[in-house]
């Protein structure tokens, strides 16, 4: 008999993740959701075990805005399961109009749209690698397209700060750490993990809708609503990329409507995205050997 499956969705606690783990739990897969807040995610583990009829869901608290959180979140994961098949890097989102940093000190944006998924996927890696089809599903959005204005001597934006360009940007650098990864992976002759990425479409989730960015952004980003995709729609083309057979050899592709589609090329450079793959490495390291 074949060994079901395991898939492990960051930020399932609504919207999209919640919608792509509700698909793949109907689809018997055993599904791990992941949540900052205790209470509500335990409360969508059991909704989803009711809706499917599926008992094989479990959950894994942490807050990504906190590469220490992510760590443990890691290595809780790695005493409880052996093997991991699929990896959803689904939490992010667009911050307010006003720069942050979190606890550690690191603009809010990045950190949970690149630094958190680049931090887990490395610590999980291994269980990726044990599974014979693992693949890591990274939800970047369109909005690399159409915001992005990188300043590579100025990652985290610490002048011109600017909330629609700091998720553009960080959805952009997630697209170029994963085909990164992947090309890793080829190299090294690791045919078993795949690394892709996706725009999920405009969904109608709570994207967007506590980071105030502004009156005129406000006002448009209501207008617009109701001609976004629901929930389920958003979350297909992360079911088609975690189960199709289609997709099981593609790597370091970005793909919208269940489509490869080009990502943007007007910042790349192999050069770029080595700068990002750097930055990424030494931020997460400093700061997860300074919380040991
Ligand atoms: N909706 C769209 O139109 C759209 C378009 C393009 C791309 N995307 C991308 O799709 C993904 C899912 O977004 P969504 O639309 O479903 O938004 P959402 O409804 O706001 O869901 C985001 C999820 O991420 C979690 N999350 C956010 N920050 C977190 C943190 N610091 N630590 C732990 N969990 C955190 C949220 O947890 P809580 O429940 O605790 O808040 C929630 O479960 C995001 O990466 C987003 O950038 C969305």
């Amino acid at each position: 008999m074949k060994q079901q499956k395991t898939a492990f969705i960051t930020g399932a606690t609504g919207g999209i993740g919640k919608a792509a783990a509700l698909g793949l739990a109907s689809k018997h897969y055993r599904v791990i959701i992941h949540g900052r807040n205790e209470e509500k995610t335990a409360a969508v583990c059991k909704e989803i075990k009711k809706i499917t009829g599926n008992e094989n869901i479990d959950y894994f608290i942490g807050d990504l805005f906190l590469m220490r959180d992510i760590k443990k979140v890691a290595e809780t994961f790695i005493n409880k399961h052996d093997r991991l098949d699929i990896l959803i890097n689904n939490a992010g989102g667009i911050m307010s109009k006003d720069r942050k940093e979190t606890a550690e000190g690191i603009e809010a944006t990045i950190s949970v749209n690149l630094l958190a998924p680049f931090l887990l996927t490395n610590l999980l890696l291994d269980l990726l690698k044990r599974s014979e089809d693992g693949r890591i599903i990274n939800v970047s959005s369109n909005s690399h397209k159409l915001n992005a204005k990188p300043r590579l001597s100025d990652i985290e934006l610490k002048h011109n700060y600017n909330p629609l360009v700091a998720y553009g940007n960080a959805k952009l650098f997630l697209i170029w750490i994963s085909q990164y990864l992947s090309e890793q992976l080829s190299s090294q002759g690791l045919y078993n993990v795949t690394v892709n990425t996706l725009h999920p479409g405009a969904v109608v989730t709570n994207f967007g809708v506590n980071s105030n960015l502004g009156g005129l952004l406000n006002f448009f980003g209501k207008l617009v609503r109701p001609f976004f995709k629901t929930p389920e729609q958003g979350a297909e083309t992360i079911i088609h990329l975690a189960v199709s057979d289609e997709v099981k050899s593609v790597n370091g592709k970005y793909f919208e409507n269940k489509k490869i589609k080009l990502p943007s090329e007007k910042y790349y450079s192999k050069q770029n995205e080595q700068i990002i793959w750097n930055y990424c490495r030494t931020r997460t390291e400093n700061l997860i050997n300074k919380n040991v």
